[in-house]
């Protein structure tokens, strides 16, 4: 019976993480991020209340799940004790005291912001699009080894230092190459002071939880961000995050041993959305497109940015599969495709050259010149909203479905027909 469960995105995030780890927590008891920071925006939507989670992982409206921020997670301490009075405002019960974070993990800092939305200006037309919170340029002090971390703030003579060193550098590049305001030194600490003591008696050793929770045979979800294809390494470079999105990531980002993991759930929607620049092959830029967006709200959780839509890519599926090692999938949004006459698949990509390709390349300049190769399905005219049945799916949904799973090679686990947890179809539960 697999206890130790990753939840991840195939896509370019917003597939419906939330949803599925949040239903997935009634029988776990841990639940842990282990990347991304809060440019995430993880959606629950339980009765008429929705709650949007952006660094508290979406096992929070369980009550006795322990929620997780793992090593390789970028934390803003204002925006979770912001989320924090937001949970406790919605009623959810113990929240700051079920929260436990490394000392490893990174200090998202006010400078942070500055430098995102410096270095987006500068890029011009080719911008990233990010969601501005900071989150790669937090990701560079770390790799640079001039960040700070939540743990360094147990020796405050010594973070001082390390802070000092840190807006040196950023206040240069602020002024001198982005003609932006700097963040004084000053501004910093009293911040830094005044969030201090509440976050480090939230410190804990991360790793040693899941290690005691794995021998104690606890339930352990392993919650991830954004999703496949703004990996780092394996996204649309540089139309990316900052962080390994990938089920790999998981691993580094918590502590927890690869060999650890038991299944591996890749969440999909079943078609795409994007937000920001980048290469996306399958986009519809036509009423299709805005009819999915319009049906299926797709609008950022945490910029309100209109998501681009466009048909399911089963080439990028089919290399999410690999690079995951995906167990099963959990297609997400059936409903929004109710209603149409014809629905496209991607199988294969026509390069420039005119060969075709059944993968996807590795660097968005790769991506120029690239034509999907579709095949055609008839819709459904049914409503398939809220159905908790595989049997009462028309016909044609089932098909489709069908087909996605062949096209991918992983078996169909979950289907989610509406965004409350009782529209959920449950073909396999990654934990029984
Ligand atoms: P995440 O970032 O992967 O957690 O996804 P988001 O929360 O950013 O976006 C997914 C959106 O789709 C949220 O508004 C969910 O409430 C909604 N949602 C999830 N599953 C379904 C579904 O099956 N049908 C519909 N209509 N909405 C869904
Ligand atoms: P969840 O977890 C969708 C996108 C941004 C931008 C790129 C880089 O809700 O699925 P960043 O601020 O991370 O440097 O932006 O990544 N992005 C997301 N898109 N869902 C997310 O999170 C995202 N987090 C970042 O739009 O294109
Ligand atoms: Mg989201």
């Amino acid at each position: 019976m697999p206890n130790n469960v990753i939840v991840l995105g195939t896509q370019w995030g917003d597939e419906g993480k939330g949803k599925i780890a949040d239903l997935l927590t009634s029988k776990a008891n841990i639940v842990v991020r282990s990347q991304g920071g809060n440019n995430a925006g993880h959606t629950l939507v339980v009765g008429n209340k929705k709650v949007v989670v952006r660094l508290v992982p979406s096992g929070i409206l369980h009550k006795d799940c322990l929620c997780l921020i793992g090593s390789g997670v970028v934390v803003n301490p204002g925006a979770l004790f912001e989320e924090i009075e937001e949970l406790n405002k919605a009623g959810v019960e113990n929240v700051e005291s079920r929260i436990k974070i490394s000392g490893a993990s990174s200090l998202l800092l006010p400078v942070h912001p500055a430098i995102d939305k410096g270095s987006e200006k500068l890029r011009g037309k080719g911008a990233i699009g990010t969601t501005g919170r900071g989150i790669g340029p937090c990701y560079e002090d770390k790799v640079a080894r001039r960040g700070v971390r939540v743990g360094d703030l147990y020796d405050m003579e010594n973070f001082k230092e390390k802070l000092k060193a840190l807006l040196e550098y950023r206040n240069f590049q602020l002024k001198n190459y982005y003609h932006e305001p700097e963040v004084s030194f000053e501004s910093v600490l009293e911040y830094i002071e005044g969030v201090r003591d509440r976050l480090l008696a939230m410190v804990d050793d991360v790793s040693l939880i899941l290690d005691n929770g794995r021998r104690a045979n606890k339930k352990i979800l392993f919650e991830g961000a954004q999703g496949t294809f703004l990996d780092i390494d394996y996204g649309t470079y540089p139309y990316v995050t900052s962080s390994n999105t990938v089920a790999g990531g998981c691993v580094t980002g918590s502590g927890a041993g690869p060999l650890h993991i038991d299944y591996v759930l890749g969440i999909a929607k079943v078609y795409t959305t994007r937000v920001g620049g980048g290469p996306y092959p399958t986009e519809l830029n036509d009423e299709v497109g805005e009819g999915i967006r319009k049906r299926g709200a797709e609008f950022g959780a945490v910029t309100g940015r209109p998501r681009r839509t466009g048909w399911y890519d089963a080439v990028a599926m089919r290399r999410a599969v690999t690079i995951n090692s995906l167990t099963g999938l959990a297609l997400m949004k059936m409903d929004v495709l109710d209603g149409m006459d014809e629905i496209k698949i991607c199988t294969a990509y026509k390069l420039k050259d005119g060969s075709i390709s059944q993968l996807p390349p590795l660097s968005a300049h790769e991506y120029e010149g690239i034509t999907p190769v579709y095949e055609s399905m008839p819709g459904w005219k049914e409503s398939t909203f809220g159905i908790t049945k595989w049997d009462d799916l028309p016909e044609n949904a089932k098909h489709y479905i069908k087909r996605l799973e062949e096209l991918s090679g992983a078996k169909v686990a979950i289907l989610s027909t509406g965004p409350e947890r009782d529209q959920t179809i449950y073909l396999d539960n990654p934990f029984d």
